[in-house]
């Protein structure tokens, strides 16, 4: 299985959908006001752009954060029918555009449709005085969409229709740097269906397989395979549950998003120690994984260069594969649902999941699952 990471090779010169990388990750939130400021305040991300009443936008505001090359976008509907709100009622707070950064957002559009993509936005120019901005959309799993954003043309702050905006709360960065991957939950017995859309629509490559025997507990299992774009920039791993004696993380995720959806997005650092320390002091809430963990860790992982004991302290987890190794953390869900969170991940040569701590980590979910009555 590992070795399947020899199978990711550059196809530039024929990759029908050339990605620069992760162009934005728009929200649908209940209260983009308030959701920002977390964002701002726990997380370090600085506000960019705004768009709103006060910028003549009126069914909706949207606040754009920016850390590093990540951006987030936080949107909340003012009126009580808007699709956003409808959004927001079935799903909770969560993500609708996973938004891809393309040189040609009419192409990646229409290499895709021919494939079979189901149409969201024809390909659209949009303009301000800073430029203009090609954008078009394609259907992915449950009501997530992949936005194509051609921005080669455009030095506003975000798009047409956002204005500048600062941060009125003092910002420091945690040194989260870009995204790492965004994994989807998909119901029973569609991980290869959607596999073979970004095989076929999208010309990813199937990256690597998880089955049951890798990732399964006492209680629950799940399954998983990694799809990765030509260049490798974006790697999107799909989840579906698996039988076991009681309900899987994927199963409680799918009762409470009401379908598929974003599951979790990696976020890369590259110091994790400061990172995470710096979140944890802010209130950022992590999954806890036992002491006994680190008894033997090294066993498994080999020589690292940290300090196990600061690795311990911040509760980081560790894994290693043929390449190098990670080390890794995921957060609680940053919502009441039981439905997205995060990781923060410093990759050390390691190309590959943290599967060796999948076992640690699903028990850990599933202490939270059981407190939440959802076991
Ligand atoms: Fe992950």
């Amino acid at each position: 299985m590992e070795a399947t990471l020899e199978q990711k090779k550059i196809r530039t010169s024929t990759d029908f959908l050339p990605l620069n990388g992760t162009d934005h990750i728009e929200f649908y939130v209940g209260n983009a006001k308030q959701s920002a400021y977390y964002y701002q305040t726990a997380w370090g991300y600085e506000l960019v752009a705004y768009a709103g009443p006060e910028t003549g936008v009126r069914d909706r505001a949207s606040y754009v954060l920016q850390q590093n090359k990540i951006r987030l976008v936080l949107t909340s509907s003012i009126q009580p029918e808007h699709e956003i709100n409808l959004h927001q009622k079935k799903h909770g707070d969560g993500v609708k555009y996973l938004s891809l950064w393309v040189d040609d957002a009419t192409s990646a559009f229409e290499e895709t449709a021919k494939r079979g993509a189901k149409a969201v936005i024809e390909p659209t120019v949009f303009n301000d005085e800073f430029g203009s901005v090609v954008i078009s959309a394609i259907q992915t799993y449950g009501d997530t969409v992949h936005k194509f954003v051609e921005r080669k043309n455009y030095k506003g702050a975000f798009l047409p229709g956002y204005k500048a905006w600062k941060s009125n709360v003092p910002i420091k960065s945690v040194g989260l740097k870009y995204v790492d991957h965004c994994v989807g939950n998909v119901e029973l017995g569609q991980m290869n269906n959607w596999v073979e859309f970004y095989e076929k629509v999208m010309g990813f490559q199937l990256l690597l397989t998880f089955d049951d025997n890798d990732i399964s507990t006492e209680y629950s299992a799940l399954m998983s395979k990694v799809v990765s774009n030509g260049n490798g920039y974006i790697k999107f791993p799909i989840n579906e549950p698996a039988e076991g004696k009681k309900k899987s993380q994927i199963e409680e995720y799918l009762d409470f998003y009401h379908g598929a959806g974003v599951q979790h997005i990696a976020l890369e650092t590259d110091n994790i120690l400061a990172t995470v320390s710096d979140l944890r002091s802010r209130g950022v809430e992590f999954l806890y994984v036992p002491e006994n963990y680190y008894e033997d860790v090294l066993e498994r992982v080999g020589q690292i260069e940290e300090n196990l004991e600061d690795l311990k302290k911040l509760n980081i987890l560790i894994d290693r594969d043929d390449e190098g190794y990670l080390l890794q953390l995921f957060t609680k869900p940053v919502q009441d649902r039981p439905t997205l969170f995060y990781e923060i991940i410093q990759r050390k040569g390691a190309k590959s999941f943290g599967k060796g701590n999948f076992k640690a980590l699903f028990e850990s979910i599933e202490r939270e699952q059981e407190l939440r009555g959802n076991l």
